[in-house]
């Protein structure tokens, strides 16, 4: 699995450290809120395993699952695959992502939940990659910035593959050209 890596991006340790750097941020943002962390499966959910460990206020969690419309779809609407099972009507959400890339995904969800009367929504990311942001959306939290490179591990995936890497690597071009 390894030898489809280019090279280490962010180490195992430099994402402990930063996970817990904004978990105790939230945790004194969200003080006396009782926020609820939804995930965007399924690449969220070793980053959401470990930040909500560092949180040590009390919160609730849930998950959604979506996927892009293939093709050329310039709407960018995304496809609901797994909706809420919590009622957010009035709570807190922090909204919980591997990547903001596009920022097309998080975008949609944002507007898509907003109409259920949250209180407030923010975005918190592992990582985020700007060069390639097509979406008015910021991450209100956000773990790492990275160059433009296809990167996987911690969660992150190739064709279903390499999320099991306990780093982040950017994977030979080789591999998907
Ligand atoms: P966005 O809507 O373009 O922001 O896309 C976000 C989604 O695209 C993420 O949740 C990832 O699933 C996927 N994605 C974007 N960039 C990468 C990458 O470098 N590696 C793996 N997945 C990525
Ligand atoms: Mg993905």
């Amino acid at each position: 699995m390894e030898e489809a890596i280019e090279r280490v991006l962010i180490s195992a340790e430099d994402i402990k450290t930063h996970v817990a750097q904004i978990g105790a941020k939230i945790s004194i943002d969200y003080d006396g809120k009782n926020p609820i962390f939804v995930g965007v499966l399924k690449g969220c959910f070793i980053f959401m395993a470990d930040l909500m460990r560092n949180v040590s206020i009390p919160c609730t969690m849930d998950f959604m699952a979506v996927s892009s419309y293939s093709g050329t779809n310039s709407t960018g609407a995304v496809k609901i695959n797994k909706d809420l099972s919590e009622d957010i009507d009035g709570r807190h959400l922090i909204l919980v992502e591997d990547i903001l890339d596009s920022g097309v995904t998080l975008n949609y969800l944002k507007n898509y939940l907003k109409v259920r009367k949250p209180a407030s929504i923010a975005v918190a990311t592992l990582l985020d990659k700007p060069a390639r942001r097509k979406a008015d959306i910021i991450a209100d939290y956000s773990c790492f910035e990275i160059p433009d490179a296809f990167v996987v591990g911690y969660g992150l995936d190739y064709n279903e593959q390499y999320r099991n890497l306990p780093y982040i690597g950017v994977l030979k071009p080789e591999i998907y050209s």
